[in-house]
């Protein structure tokens, strides 16, 4: 059975944001009985539940560990159920936790697509200074064919597919998305057949990501705003939500509506939820419409078994 493990629910930033004082935060910080804090995006999976492959490493990995013993079994003086960690782009709230794993027995397996490689290589360089600690062996994301195994982490088959987000600022393919840059994967298991879509970013619904969404029994998927211009409006960015890679979740051709077109049995879970989205306070009204339709939010230590 496939075990998925939320660490971290929040888009970058995290909730409560450091320097934010938006409605949500500012409630969160004085108590408000209406919200959870969540760290930055990140999940664990394992198929026998011994083995774990981390998606993404957040910059709250430390806290996200101590808040989930199964990842520390605890058989020798240094040890870890992480066994490999696969990243699906190289953004700062998706990789910066590699620094915090530096105190590895080994080279750390990472999973990644080429750019990503890339954008990790030169842009943050971040692969080249963990070579001085436990360093890096990379394993190059296959976009195509049957799908593939990462064999430390058993009893899962993974497909990768390429979607349209955004590569992080230091990368040359900021507002040019080229094929790798983002990805979203499905993860099969292998005993129950039961399929996983995960993407916390996905900034355009292409037909080879809606089938893939429509071929699964759960999506776990990009919840980061409500709005298209929420932090315009906001007066925190100049960008759109789509411009930053994320799909808003109402609006036309928003991830509501999409999420609305999947069958009713398919388990529809929101996740990398930015802190300025109403849908965190959980008696707002865009809460109540999430409730209606069906769609979870995730958080951190939500548990989903397939
Ligand atoms: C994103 O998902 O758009 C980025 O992670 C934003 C960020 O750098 O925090
Ligand atoms: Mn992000
Ligand atoms: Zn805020």
């Amino acid at each position: 059975m496939l075990k998925i493990h939320v660490l971290g629910a929040a888009a970058g930033g995290g909730f409560p944001q450091w320097n934010c004082n938006c409605l949500h935060c500012t409630a969160i910080r004085s108590g408000s009985p209406d919200y959870r804090a969540r760290t930055q995006s990140s999940i664990a999976v394992s198929g026998n539940h011994t083995d774990w492959l981390l998606f993404n490493a957040s910059p709250d990995i430390l806290q996200q560990l101590r808040e989930f013993p199964a990842l520390q079994p605890a058989r020798a003086l240094r040890d870890t159920a992480i066994r490999a960690v696969f990243l699906i782009d190289a953004q700062i709230d998706h990789t910066t936790g590699l620094y915090m794993l530096r105190e590895h027995r080994e080279p750390l397996q990472i999973w990644c697509h080429a750019w990503v490689r890339e954008d990790l290589t030169h842009g943050n360089p971040l692969f080249n200074l963990l070579r001085h600690y436990c360093g890096v062996e990379w394993h190059e994301l296959p976009l195509e064919g049957d799908g593939f195994a990462i064999p430390a982490v058993p009893g899962i088959m993974f497909h990768a597919l390429p979607l349209i987000s955004n590569a992080p600022p230091y990368s040359p393919h900021r507002d040019q998305p080229q094929p790798g840059d983002n990805v979203g994967v499905t993860l099969t298991d292998l005993q129950t057949g039961k399929k996983l879509f995960y993407a916390p970013g996905l900034g355009q619904m292409e037909p080879h990501v809606w089938a893939a969404m429509q071929a699964a029994d759960c999506v776990l998927v990009d919840g980061t705003l409500w709005r298209d211009d929420e932090m315009i409006a906001l007066g925190a960015s100049r960008k759109t939500s789509r411009a930053m890679g994320h799909l808003p979740l109402s609006g036309p051709g928003g991830m509501l509506e999409w999420l609305e077109q999947l069958p009713q049995r398919t388990r529809k879970v929101l996740i990398h939820i930015n802190n300025t989205n109403p849908i965190l306070n959980e008696r707002s009204p865009e809460r109540q419409e999430l409730t209606r339709r069906g769609i979870e939010v995730s958080y951190d230590g939500m548990e989903i078994e397939l």
